[in-house]
């Protein structure tokens, strides 16, 4: 098989024979010679990996806009750990030789730091936030500048979480981003639509727990024709920030695939659910402070309204059903993590408009969601978007018709229902 030109300092091989039972082909990475006379290479023991934390695709495509670092970067390659990048050989080639890496449809690798460079990695990412942020502001002054700051805030808590092991000290941080929500956002109409579009302007920016929490919390505090008091919605904030712990749990390979599932991967990629619920559970029988109806949250988010979702296949209301209903918060962030998957570009499917969103999760209404949480959020992210479209002179303000269609006004200055 030929080498990529782009990747001087790795090769892999394709076994022609179904490696696994199952059938599936496995591709391995094979260290080259050039990378193993450039870099420092040690076992990835259970020893070394106590010692390192995996960095997500999202904060490693951060690195593209710092100079420098203060730190290596590591590169694990199954049962090898691979000192790549070290300060004084920072540059952009040597990034892409990772981020190559992790496109491909490989299994057992990783990008990992020191725990002990956390605090330094940490640092970096809050400074280009900050400054990204301040470019986004500038170029599309619509936006609510809070909002984008309160969305910064939350997405330290949430990267926090994904990074693996929570401690008080995690726990603490998730509370204090999720007051810090609760209090800002709920005097906002401006939120909304302004994570919505940030979202779709700077897709780098984005952090899918931290949106699933602001959108379940405008909805909770909101939305709602009768909203939740702010204890509640607290409450549903954390549990948003929780909600995919159990992705810290699948494998690598599964979880960063590009492309579209295969029937058994599907399968481990739903254990997400199950796996979260346990591991907050074991925080919380620690003593952990965890907000109790996460644990719930964390199994049910992918359950649908009709019956079908997993993994239990519950259906309806737990108020009107106990055994087999589905909670209250579990339906509100059900709602906010589709809407947030949508606004985002992945891989295997395009970033969508908001209002594009909005139709795509229309038409996906009457099996998936509670009709009255769903027509709530509906009516509230229309209106944040509203505001934010009218307060740019190119703005497109919408409305539901008489058949409940989403449709634009003619007069821009019309009020959206
Ligand atoms: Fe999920
Ligand atoms: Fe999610």
């Amino acid at each position: 098989m030929p080498i990529p030109p782009s990747w001087p300092y790795y090769t892999y091989y394709k076994l022609t024979q179904p490696f696994e039972s199952d059938g599936m082909e496995k591709r391995k990475f094979i260290i080259k010679d050039e990378t193993k006379k450039r870099c420092r290479i040690f076992k990835n023991d259970p020893e070394t990996q106590r010692r390192f934390t995996v960095i997500s695709l999202e904060l490693f495509h951060f690195l593209y806009q710092v100079v420098k670092i203060d730190f290596s970067i590591y590169f694990a390659v199954e049962d090898q750990m691979i000192e790549f990048i070290r300060p004084h050989e920072f540059c952009s080639d040597l990034l892409d030789q990772i981020w190559l890496a992790l496109q491909k449809d490989f299994e057992g690798i990783e990008v990992k730091i020191r725990k002990s460079d956390l605090i330094k990695f940490n640092t970096l990412i809050d400074e280009i936030r900050t400054k990204k942020i301040g470019a986004l502001v500038a170029t599309a002054p619509e936006l609510d500048r809070k909002t984008v700051d309160i969305f910064a805030n939350l997405s330290i808590a949430s990267q926090m979480i994904v990074r693996g092991g929570i401690s008080q000290e995690v726990a603490d941080k998730v509370k204090a981003s999720a007051s810090y929500l609760v209090s800002n956002l709920l005097d906002s109409e401006l939120a909304i639509g302004t994570l919505s579009k940030m979202i779709v302007c700077d897709p780098t920016l984005y952090d899918h727990s931290a949106s699933v929490s602001m959108i379940a919390t405008a909805i909770a505090g909101r939305f709602l024709p009768i909203p939740f008091p702010p204890k509640e919605v607290l409450a549903v904030s954390q549990s948003a920030l929780y909600h995919d712990l159990g992705k810290t749990c699948v494998p690598p390979a599964v979880l960063n695939k590009p492309g579209k599932y295969t029937p058994a991967e599907f399968e481990v990629m739903k254990t997400h659910t199950t796996l979260g619920h346990q591991e907050l559970q074991s925080y919380i029988e620690k003593g952990l402070q965890i907000e109790p109806l996460a644990i719930r949250v964390a199994r049910e988010h992918h359950e649908k309204f009709g019956g079908s979702g997993y993994p239990d296949g519950k259906k309806g209301r737990f108020e009107e059903e106990e055994q087999r209903g589905i909670h209250i918060f579990s339906r509100i962030i059900c709602i906010a993590d589709v809407y947030s998957a949508l606004l985002m570009k992945r891989a295997y499917k395009p970033s969508y408009e908001p209002l594009e969103s909005l139709k795509i999760m229309m038409e996906m209404a009457e099996v998936h969601f509670d009709p009255v949480i769903f027509k709530a959020f509906l009516g509230g992210i229309v209106n944040s978007l509203n505001k934010i479209n009218s307060k740019s002179s190119a703005g497109r303000i919408f409305s539901f018709n008489t058949k409940g269609t989403l449709v634009e006004c003619k007069d821009a200055k019309s009020k959206a229902t």
